[in-house]
């Protein structure tokens, strides 16, 4: 069954590296695949979110990949990791440890493709780390799940209960909020509005930067 899934994912995607971090290839569903102009009742996926790069998902992997010494030897687990950019540039970066994290097991499986195109291993995972003590991390990436008031507000304050045990924050530094000033401006060339971004988290053990 797993095979099957891969072989549909590769079926219906495209290699690309038209996105804020070409150093990544990643198979997405692009204007050159005949799903991208598909109607709803030929998608052969239910919410195919894998199968794009999401503008929060991007600003994060951007960060990461500009920023090595935030992820080296970390243990990180990603979140949402969709089509697994996060997860591939935490391993490029020489994280220790990588968990790409999603409760669709088809992300987990283009998560899969999508680190063999990139000679990285990675973990996967499709458990719910929602309201979990994730001690066994000592960074999460949460890229573009801001996207719907009520599930935010429970992600915020699962983030903030993470606090009380061992994840803590401290204030951006000013070179922080000038990198992220970048990558903001960067986004802003494929995403109009700063509303579209639905927010990027980090949080580490020592360090948070967020929006
Ligand atoms: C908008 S996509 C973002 C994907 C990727 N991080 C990116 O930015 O390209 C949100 C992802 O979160 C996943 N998701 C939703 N609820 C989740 C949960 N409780 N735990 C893990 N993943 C979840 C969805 O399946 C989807 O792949």
């Amino acid at each position: 069954m797993l095979k099957d899934v891969a072989s549909l994912i590769i079926k219906h995607t495209a290699p690309s590296r038209r996105h804020l971090t070409p150093e990544l290839v990643l198979r997405l569903v692009t204007p050159s695949c005949p799903l991208w102009t598909a109607k709803e009742d030929q998608v052969p996926f239910k919410d195919p979110f894998w199968a794009f790069y999401w503008p929060g998902g991007q600003a994060t992997a951007r960060y990461i990949l500009d920023n090595e010494e935030i992820i080296k030897n970390k243990r990180v687990l990603d979140i949402g990791c969709g089509c697994g950019a996060g997860s591939i540039a935490a391993a490029k970066m020489q994280a220790k440890r990588v968990v790409g994290n999603d409760i669709d097991l088809y992300a987990v499986i283009a998560t899969k493709i999508n680190s063999q195109l990139n000679n990285v291993a990675i973990e996967t995972s499709t458990d719910n780390f929602i309201g979990a003590k994730c001690e066994e991390f000592d960074t999460i990436l949460i890229g573009d799940m801001f996207y719907d008031e009520e599930f935010a507000n429970i992600l915020f304050e699962w983030l903030i209960s993470l606090t009380a045990s061992g994840f803590n924050r401290r204030p951006r530094s000013p070179r922080a909020d000038k990198e992220e000033a970048s990558a903001y401006h960067s986004v802003s060339e494929v995403s109009s509005t700063r509303r579209e971004l639905h927010g990027k988290l980090w949080v580490h053990r020592d360090c948070a930067v967020e929006t």
